[in-house]
């Protein structure tokens, strides 16, 4: 997609380092940060200079090629890929794509001789870079079909290219059906603590042309009630065998509000983004981040400083559970690079390959 009117994608690997949009300082300033070990590759995935499940993945097939560049030759070259790999792992506990990443990298090289290695590494992170671009850019011509001229969108945290290689998932049916002449206006939820709808979604969205209103979290209900919003749209973490979806906190709720209004709630992800080895969503773990994300809010001074603020009364706990699960049976279908399929356990096995 589009910065500045010079095409970017999110992450991609140049010689051994890789390279990143550093998503923590958007909209205020847009920045490329450069990862030259597989370590600061896993501390960009957890600090969440990289985030969004597809674009997780990407990050994790990248830093496992710098795991196998790094290793030395002879014994310890296993142990040192295994210890790289399980770093890697422990970043982010929810987004499927990142295990499914690591999981497909290390089969491509697995069993080869050493020095074979990092070039079947490479080459394999490169192709799922390039499977995904290719997965979110079906989603959107399978998801623009949905979409008609003068439409409203509701969206919640960020789906868009800058949580995938690009193009986006949620999104992407926006862009495609802008470019093919409709214009759609995007209600973006602004989805605390973290802010990516404020921050990220609007931003991505204006640098494409697109028109959108950031909401406060709790605003969805009314302007439903009110039939400002034709549809919901929202991206996916992990899906469940049986089309249990967990998102960003807060989706599970859009998606009640919207059965409640009679509004099509759709989530849209890539095959990889499936994990048929989780039965339903409550086998999906849940990522808990630290207190201080609820306790704070960060932003940008007007002097363009960055600030951070508490908001919550001194003594005060905390919970922050990242991500929720909306049932299957509030969903109205997934969008996939295969089109778009009933949330039901047979349409699911049909469509998504094992692994
Ligand atoms: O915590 P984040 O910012 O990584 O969470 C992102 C989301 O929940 C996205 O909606 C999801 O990853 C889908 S991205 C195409």
């Amino acid at each position: 997609m589009l910065v500045n009117n010079q095409p970017y994608r999110t992450v991609w690997l140049e010689g051994s380092t890789v390279r990143l949009i550093d998503q923590r300082l958007l909209p205020h300033r847009f920045e490329i940060v450069g990862m030259p070990r597989h370590e600061e590759t896993a501390r960009a995935i957890r600090e969440m200079i990289v985030r969004g499940a597809p674009a997780i993945g990407a990050a994790g097939a990248f830093g496992l090629v710098q795991v196998v560049l790094e290793a030395p030759d002879g014994p310890g070259r296993d142990a040192y890929i295994d210890a790289g790999e399980a770093l890697l792992r422990a970043t982010r506990p929810t987004a499927q794509n990142l295990f499914y990443a690591l999981d497909r990298v290390r089969r491509a090289f697995d069993g080869l001789p050493a020095a074979q290695q990092a070039d079947a590494a490479r080459a394999e992170a490169e192709a799922l870079a390039d499977d995904d671009v290719r997965q979110n850019e079906a989603i959107g011509r399978h998801g623009a079909a949905l979409l008609r001229d003068g439409d409203t969108l509701l969206t919640h945290c960020n789906a868009g290219w800058l949580a995938t290689v690009d193009w986006g998932t949620a999104l992407a049916p926006v862009y495609v059906a802008r470019r093919a002449g409709r214009r759609i206006h995007v209600l973006a939820d602004e989805t605390r603590p973290r802010c990516q709808g404020a921050n990220l979604t609007a931003w991505e969205l204006l640098q494409e042309g697109v028109t959108v209103d950031v909401l406060a979290d709790n605003a969805a209900g009314l302007l439903m009630r009110r039939g400002e919003v034709n549809i919901v749209i929202t991206g996916a973490d992990r899906i469940a065998a049986n089309g249990d979806a967990a998102n960003k906190i807060g989706t599970y709720e859009k998606a009640l509000l919207a059965r409640e209004h009679g509004i099509p709630f759709y989530i849209a992800a890539p095959s990889t983004t499936f994990d048929l080895n989780c039965p339903d969503g409550d086998a999906i773990p849940i990522e808990e981040r630290g207190a201080d994300e609820v306790h704070y809010a960060w932003g940008w001074t007007d002097e363009g400083k960055m600030a951070r603020v508490r908001i919550a009364a001194p003594g005060a706990g905390a919970r922050n559970p990242a991500f929720d699960v909306t049932p299957a049976a509030l969903i109205t279908g997934i969008i996939t690079e295969h089109g778009i399929i009933p949330p039901t356990r047979d349409a699911i096995a049909r469509t998504i390959a094992k692994p």
